[in-house]
């Protein structure tokens, strides 16, 4: 067998990616492996949505270098690819500043990635190749079905771009315009996961809320007709979904999250930010109170769903009262998690071009101040916990023999030990501890829980 190592940066759909590309290579004889030195390909599946990750990509690359030179002594080849949205960004010039990449191509490509290898591997003087396009072919519609990291919970891309343009984002440039995948396919795919063991499915999407793919009769199906479809599905008990926007929350996602016991009570909806002046120079086409709005209906629908946003202080001519209004927000919503980040200006966005960028440390003081406050709220969530009974789908091994980890319904991870034999399942546990970012429990015993061990 020949080996491939493939190294996700960045989100989830990019995990997701990494996966479908390792199926792709499995019938050419590529088995994939957890390091580099002797890998006959290296893959690595990029971010570009902020400047720490492109620093990354150029930096594995020269780690990487030496064992391609060491592999050429001894006549042998391995391929350097680098896939996803910095090779969108940045094609060709990604070979010119580092001639050992024989490939680059960008998200909407990798199907063709066996063509792309079987040319790389005929030549020999050793120019890259590069494909960047956007084809009119959807690279779904050429993909192998799931195999590769097929663990009880999945991932399932439904929805991919966007066309909101954010002015701080290089989305919707990487991965151009949104599209969503047929009702049907994305049917087929849970249904074959949860064949193999899935009891978690998570819909990715860059805006996944957008989504509006066909049905068999052509009908448009959004986000909550489609989680009830797939709630029919025996067997697959948790369904999850994200990134989601504010301006395409509809009334059956409400709904959805009101009536099926699948939909985890768990939203990231990211605000970006607390200000109306900021969110309207960002472009994100919605106020803070109508944001404030769909938190309360989220909460009708569903009392105890846990809230997840992100947010980017020092934004071009954010203020300190901007800033303030941003932790006015937070104090008010009280996030169970939330991601949040300094501005990074990204090349060909409009934000870039603004003349009010924030000094980096007026950034990185924001950040501190921001970063204290949802952590307080975060661990007040977690000790909450402390005392309740929450069922844990165990997918994960723990640092510790015996110890497992697993996600509860509101994507707290809970720290547990249990039998082997129980990964996969999903159990109760008593939570005895809350952490920054964990809880650890005990396996309350049930009936169903002591059959399976
Ligand atoms: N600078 C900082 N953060 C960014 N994000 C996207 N683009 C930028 C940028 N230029 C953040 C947003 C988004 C998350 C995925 O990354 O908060 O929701
Ligand atoms: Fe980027 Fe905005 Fe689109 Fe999200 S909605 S992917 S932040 S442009």
């Amino acid at each position: 067998m020949k080996k491939v190592y493939i190294k996700s940066y960045g989100c989830q759909m990019n995990v997701y990616d990494s996966g479908r590309m390792a199926d792709l290579l499995k019938p050419l004889g590529y088995e994939t492996q957890d390091d580099y030195p002797n890998a006959d390909i290296v893959i690595l599946n990029t971010c570009h949505i902020r400047e720490k990750a492109d620093e990354k990509l150029y930096s594995d690359l020269g780690r990487i270098r030496p064992f391609k030179d060491e592999k050429a002594e001894k006549g042998e080849r391995m391929l350097v690819v680098v896939a996803g949205c910095v090779g969108q960004a940045q094609g060709g010039e990604i070979i010119r500043r580092a001639p050992l990449v024989d490939i680059v191509l960008g998200p909407q490509t990798y199907h063709r990635l066996p063509e792309m290898i079987a040319r790389a591997l005929r030549t020999v003087d050793g120019k890259g190749i590069v494909d960047t396009d956007f084809p009119l072919e959807s690279k779904f519609d050429s993909l192998p079905t799931m195999e590769e990291g097929v663990g009880p919970s999945a991932f399932l891309s439904i929805q991919e771009g966007c066309d909101k343009f954010c002015t701080f984002c290089v989305v919707p440039y990487t991965r151009g315009a949104e599209f969503s995948r047929p009702v049907q396919d994305v049917l087929k795919e849970a249904q074959n996961l949860v064949e193999r063991g899935v009891r978690e499915i998570t819909l990715l999407g860059q805006n996944v809320n957008a989504y509006h793919g066909l049905t068999a009769v052509g009908q448009e199906c959004g986000l909550g007709e489609l989680l009830f479809k797939l709630s029919e599905i025996n067997g697959l008990e948790r369904l999850r979904y994200m990134t989601s926007h504010p301006r395409d929350m509809d009334d059956l996602l409400y709904q959805a999250h009101r009536d099926l016991p699948q939909v985890m009570p768990f939203i990231h909806l990211p605000i970006q930010s607390g200000s109306n002046r900021i969110l309207e120079a960002m472009n994100r086409k919605h106020k803070v109170e109508m944001y404030l709005e769909i938190m309360q209906k989220l909460r009708s629908a569903r009392p105890d769903i846990a809230l997840s946003s992100d947010f980017i202080v020092g934004f071009p001519g954010e203020t300190d009262a901007d800033f303030e209004d941003t932790l006015a927000l937070v104090r008010q919503v009280k996030y169970h998690m939330a991601y949040s980040f300094k501005y990074s200006p990204r090349p060909g966005t409009p934000g870039a071009a603004l003349e009010t960028q924030v000094s980096e440390e007026v950034k990185t003081e924001r950040l501190n101040r921001l970063q204290e406050l949802l952590m307080t709220h975060q661990i007040e969530h977690n000790q909450a916990m402390v005392g309740k009974i929450t069922p844990v789908l165990l997918d994960r091994k723990g640092k510790q023999d015996g110890q497992f980890l697993g996600r509860n319904p509101y994507m707290q991870s809970v720290y547990v030990e249990a039998h082997p034999r129980l990964w996969g399942k999903i159990v109760d546990v008593k939570v005895t501890n809350a952490f920054q970012n964990s809880l650890t429990g005990k396996i309350v015993l049930k009936e169903d829980v002591i059959t399976a061990a």
